[in-house]
């Protein structure tokens, strides 16, 4: 059943480490004062403070905690409480070293850092579980108690015993008998038949690391294993709090080195959570890309994370200045703040949090960016940046509870196939890029205003008008029956190059494509040409030659037609992207990697002939300028914002209000300033 969060405000504040400052009640009496001061309603405390909480095992120290909610609901905020898993004092790990995670060439870690942990130690699990238990019995019933945070940013595997095993138990409940499993694996290949259960090892730099798929079943059981961690922290709470919502915060990685996280298939761990949260930290102050395009990218991962659940999301932390991980850690320029944090306001999340309310003193993140910094005015450029994004989410609480407008077009993204394209030996390791080839499909939609939504091989397709599904080399007949009956029964479906090579058990289809996607295509594939990155083949779409690369995949026709064909090389004058009619609907084949020029050719026109185009009363000049709305059933709120140092214009159609100035506007053009932000509604 879907848990939906019931806010009555926008949430702001962030990540608190007040046990940092026990020893200066000073500190923590202003740090309020300041949050006040900033619209800061939100603090996430406790993630990593169990040797404060547990100084010793079984002697616990809650005061201090006491005094913060205390603190919170005095004034009528609100406690994000984490469970201190994240972090394990020393105690612990002296103790019990089990929990301690092996690497994969079995060498034991030594006490240090953080979210490092054995998912399988059954010791850790109990502690884990008992000061959860602890927490949930003193806290559950507060006030200011809003949510659960569990742990910290999941990620990363350990190769214990105890994890070999249960890999092994997990494997024989997949696969039930060794005969199964050695035929899914492909075994005999270098003469690796498993004999034995016991033979099985996770794959590793001294052992197998080149067996397709044992590496891919290593990486499932991982977000199994790490799942089922989550879900033992989560059991005592919801047994004492079952009112409670819980969530953990996932990874956003940085936009601009185009990946998404990759340990966790965030699709499955999303089942398990009742709401979304992740931290997000693009730098928007680069020299290498426009803050536009690093906008498309930043708007792409808040679509991945609320299409994980198709429902609101958090934001549990951002940083309100700069970090002090990216290669340069520059910090934000004027507007910019209020410009990324707005963003994600846009594209459905119901907070702005920040990692970290006040900077720590000493230690590795001491100059990470934060709310407070260490000279504690509200003086600073962040703190008069965060207040200004407090006032702009009080002015904004009636939005609370509406959702970004509901999308037509959605772009498939599937965690096995991204593990298994990468592991595949074939291609060119340097050019696959998946992620990067889903957000070259996305750009043209973002810059057009046209709302996305990402979608799982488990969603339902058929409420979109277009289901563009990329690079799906690793496709389940099932999901290529579940295009097929999309596109019969009236949908639109583009797919691209390397697509439909391998079944589910990375086993190649034998006698060419599945028949559901040579039906569907209406096209036979024969083979794809890697091209070295100097080389271009060439593309005629519409009398119009555009340039290819990376991948011209090669097929025969059979009931498809085709509407470009190559220009150069052997293949010259073979089609490169076709058209099928199938049933009611169509399925187009994308044969060649393309830049933007052609994408944007191809998408446009298919957006008139569908109806794509969103008719919404803010017309922009420029596609530094992007527009999301968000609505319910009586009220449509336009955000628009401007990602460019430049001002531009946008031309409003309706009569509409502007939200921060309380003032309606008429029919006109308006100027968007540099970074800036408009919040126009509308009643429906
Ligand atoms: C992550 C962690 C935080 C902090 C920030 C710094 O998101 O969850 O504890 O280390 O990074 O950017
Ligand atoms: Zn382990």
């Amino acid at each position: 059943m879907t848990k939906k969060l019931k806010l009555t405000e926008l949430l702001h504040g962030g990540d608190y480490n007040p046990d940092q400052w026990l020893d200066h009640p000073e500190v923590i009496k202003k740090d309020f004062q300041l949050f006040k001061e900033a619209n800061i309603n939100t603090v996430t405390v406790d993630t990593f403070s169990w040797a404060t909480l547990e100084p010793n095992e079984g002697e616990y120290h809650f005061e201090w905690l006491d005094d913060i909610f205390d603190r919170v609901e005095a004034q009528n905020g609100h406690v994000i409480l984490a469970t201190p898993s994240g972090a394990r004092p020393r105690w612990l790990a002296e103790k019990y070293p089990e929990v301690l995670r092996v690497n994969e060439k079995g060498e034991r870690a030594l006490f240090g850092e953080r979210q490092n942990h054995c998912y399988t130690s059954p010791v850790y699990r109990e502690k884990v579980q008992t000061i959860n238990r602890k927490l949930a019995e003193r806290y559950g019933q507060r006030k200011g108690l809003l949510m659960w945070h569990i742990s910290n940013e999941f990620g990363g595997e350990c190769h214990c015993e105890l994890c070999q095993a249960a890999f092994r138990d997990w494997l024989k409940n997949k696969y039930q008998t060794l005969d199964n499993l050695n035929h899914a694996y492909w075994s005999g290949f270098w003469a690796h038949k498993y004999t034995n259960w016991n033979q099985i090892h996770s794959p590793s730099s001294e052992g197998d690391y080149t067996f397709l798929g044992l590496n891919l079943d290593w990486k499932r059981f991982v977000t199994e294993r790490t799942v089922s961690f989550f879900d033992m922290e989560v059991e005592p709470l919801h047994e004492i709090t079952p009112k409670i919502l819980v969530t953990t915060n996932f990874m956003g990685g940085n936009p601009a080195e185009s990946h998404v996280f990759y340990d966790l298939d965030y699709q499955k761990f999303a089942k398990h959570v009742d709401v979304i949260s992740w931290d997000s930290y693009p730098n928007w102050a680069n020299d290498y890309e426009s803050t536009a395009e690093l906008a498309m990218k930043t708007g792409l991962m808040n679509d991945v994370m609320r299409s994980l659940k198709h429902q609101n999301y958090l934001i549990m932390e951002s940083t309100p200045s700069q970090v002090n991980w990216h290669p340069f850690n520059r910090s934000k320029r004027p507007g910019m703040h209020e410009m990324g944090s707005l963003q994600q306001i846009a594209h459905g999340a119901d907070s702005v949090m920040y990692f970290q309310l006040h900077q720590s003193r000493g230690a590795s993140e001491m100059y990470h960016g934060a709310v407070i910094t260490h000279n504690m005015s509200d003086q600073t450029r962040a703190f008069k940046d965060v207040r200004q994004v407090g006032n702009d989410l009080k002015q904004l609480k009636k939005i609370t509870g509406t959702s970004r407008q509901t999308a037509k077009v959605g772009i498939v993204f599937d965690y096995d196939n991204m593990w298994a394209l990468d592991d595949s030996r074939n291609y060119a390791n340097k050019t696959k890029k998946y992620w990067r080839t889903i957000q070259d499909q996305y750009r043209y939609f973002w810059q057009q205003d046209i709302p996305v939504e990402i979608l799982s091989v488990d969603d339902d397709l058929t409420p979109y008008t277009l289901i563009i599904d990329p690079m799906h080399f690793m496709m389940s007949k099932n999901f290529a029956t579940k295009l097929q009956d999309y596109v019969r029964q009236g949908g639109h479906l583009v797919g691209t190059y390397i697509t439909g090579m391998v079944d589910k058990d990375f086993l190649a289809y034998l006698g060419g494509w599945p028949s559901k996607l040579h039906d569907t295509y209406g096209i036979e594939f024969t083979e794809t040409d890697t091209l070295y990155p100097t080389q271009h083949n060439h593309i005629k779409y519409r009398d119009e030659v555009f340039e290819s690369k990376d991948y011209c995949d090669l097929f025969s026709l059979d009931s498809a037609k085709p509407i470009a064909t190559y220009q150069d090389d052997f293949y010259a004058g073979d089609p490169a992207v076709t058209e099928n009619k199938l049933g009611t609907g169509k399925a187009y084949y994308l044969g060649a990697r393309t830049d933007a020029d052609f994408l944007n050719a191809f998408y446009s026109q298919l957006s008139k002939e569908l109806d794509l185009l969103n008719t919404i009363a803010v017309t922009k000049q420029t596609s530094t300028i992007n527009v999301q709305v968000r609505e319910d059933e009586i009220n449509r709120y336009y955000f628009v914002i401007n990602y460019s140092h430049k001002k531009a214009e946008v031309l409003i159609t309706k009569d509409l209000m502007d939200e921060f100035t309380n003032q309606p506007v008429r029919p006109s053009t308006q100027t968007i300033n540099g970074y800036g932000v408009k919040v126009y509604s509308e009643m429906k």
